[in-house]
């Protein structure tokens, strides 16, 4: 976990700011759920097999004998679809767009691009089950990246099928892998059985390996999936974003049906390449016990993003103020607060009441890197006057009180 200093933080807000405005461009409208949720819905949603819904969650210790089991969320797709169900959010008519922008806790190793509190932009459409949504959310992704000044980002695609053809691939791809077994990662050999699809995500020299010959999803879908694909597939290619099939691509949370995705950083092999990923999640709703509700959606991680920006996004940060009233010792610091107020009527602005004397108050305005100060001397309260300098040509003028707000134009 790691604090976000101010410095930093302006970029942040440039890079949520972005998100905000593109996803308010493809009509989606912003949700903010809670960071606990009950550990029931995060293990039913993401899997308890999964790392982020298992071995990784944070479990809050009870409050009392009867408190349902709480956990910090992974991550915010549960959570979202439980607020669309119980919000009634559907009722309105579908499909529903929804975006937000929150942290998310994972109890991972401690690694590069791995953090135990995240953030993340997350996407979900909920209503519709047409690869026109996915390939709409990609596009979203893509322009986002783009207005973040992101390049060299490569989107990976595959489908992993639905409920009609994927069980017989996942049979294919056990009869494949159980003559292999000595020759697996000890975590693969055990999720074998359980959890196929999760050994073609191995970055194990030896399992990356026997991924090569293994059966590929691809030539295994049934026609309406391998038609989603398609369409997907159609739809990118007429808005310009430039995609691979990856028939090994799988993600690391059980709820995904059909169309899967990464965005990822090119000439970047390590496993911590995704700036971003997501998918469809068409039984998502009914395995949380809420009304069969085809979605779709995917959450791009802020920490990754960030530190792959190049250069300043808008330019040098700006100082924190644009004023100080620098006051006399002696002048009541009243006088000192009530100029400031006038000059917030134009600029950031705030009074040094300190016991310093002017000059050193003056030094320190200089490092603040303010562009004005006011200076209020004591023979200057009565008449309500005030000295304004401009620290960048130096010049200096006097005015009232009344007029600044003015001057400072
Ligand atoms: P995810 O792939 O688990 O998907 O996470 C999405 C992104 O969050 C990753 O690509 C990465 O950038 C970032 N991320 C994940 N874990 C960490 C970590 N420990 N430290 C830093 N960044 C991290 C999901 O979370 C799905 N809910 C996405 C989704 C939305 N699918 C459908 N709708």
């Amino acid at each position: 976990m790691r604090d976000i200093l101010p410095a930093e933080r302006a970029r942040w807000r440039q890079v949520e700011e972005r998100a905000h405005h593109c996803a308010a461009r493809h009509g989606f409208e912003e949700i903010e759920t809670p960071i606990i949720e009950s550990a029931m819905l995060i293990e039913r949603g993401v899997g308890e097999s999964s790392d982020a819904g298992g071995k990784e969650l944070y479990r809050l210790q009870p409050m009392t004998e009867a408190s349902v089991p709480l956990v910090l969320r992974p991550e915010a797709t549960a959570g979202v679809v439980r607020a669309y169900h119980e919000g009634h959010l559907g009722a309105g008519g579908v499909p529903v767009r929804l975006y937000s922008l929150g942290s998310m806790f994972r109890h991972d190793r401690p690694q590069a691009g791995r953090y135990r509190q995240f953030h993340q932009f997350n996407v979900e459409v909920l209503g519709e089950g047409s690869g026109a949504i996915d390939a709409d959310l990609i596009e979203l992704g893509w322009e986002w990246l783009a207005a973040v000044g992101l390049e060299g980002v490569g989107l990976e695609l595959n489908s992993i099928g639905d409920e009609s053809c994927r069980p017989a691939y996942l049979d294919l791809l056990r009869a494949y892998y159980r003559p292999l077994q000595d020759r697996l990662h000890p975590d693969c050999r055990r999720r074998l059985e359980e959890s196929p699809l999760r050994l073609l995500d191995c970055k194990e020299a030896g399992c990356v390996a026997l991924k090569a010959r293994a059966p590929r999803i691809t030539d295994h879908l049934c026609a309406d999936c391998a038609r989603s694909l398609a369409e997907v597939r159609e739809l990118l290619q007429g808005a310009g974003v430039p995609h691979r099939v990856n028939p090994y691509l799988v993600r690391g949370l059980d709820y995904y049906t059909r169309t899967v995705f990464e965005f990822q950083r090119d000439n970047d092999e390590g496993a911590q390449s995704a700036l971003g990923g997501g998918g469809r999640y068409d039984g998502l709703s009914a395995a949380l016990g809420f009304a069969d509700t085809p979605g779709s959606g995917f959450a791009m991680g802020l920490e990754r993003i960030i530190a792959n920006l190049p250069g300043e996004l808008g330019g040098e940060p700006r100082p924190p103020l644009d004023l100080l009233v620098l006051i006399e010792e002696g002048v009541v610091s009243s006088a000192g607060a009530e100029v400031a107020r006038r000059a917030r009527q134009r600029v950031a602005a705030a009074a040094d009441a300190s016991p310093r004397s002017l000059k050193a108050k003056m030094r320190s305005a200089s490092r603040a890197g303010v562009r004005w100060v006011a200076l209020i001397a004591a023979g200057d309260v009565e008449g309500r006057r005030l000295r304004l300098r401009d620290m960048v040509s130096g010049e200096q003028r006097e005015l009232d009180w009344d007029q600044l707000p003015e001057a400072l134009g």
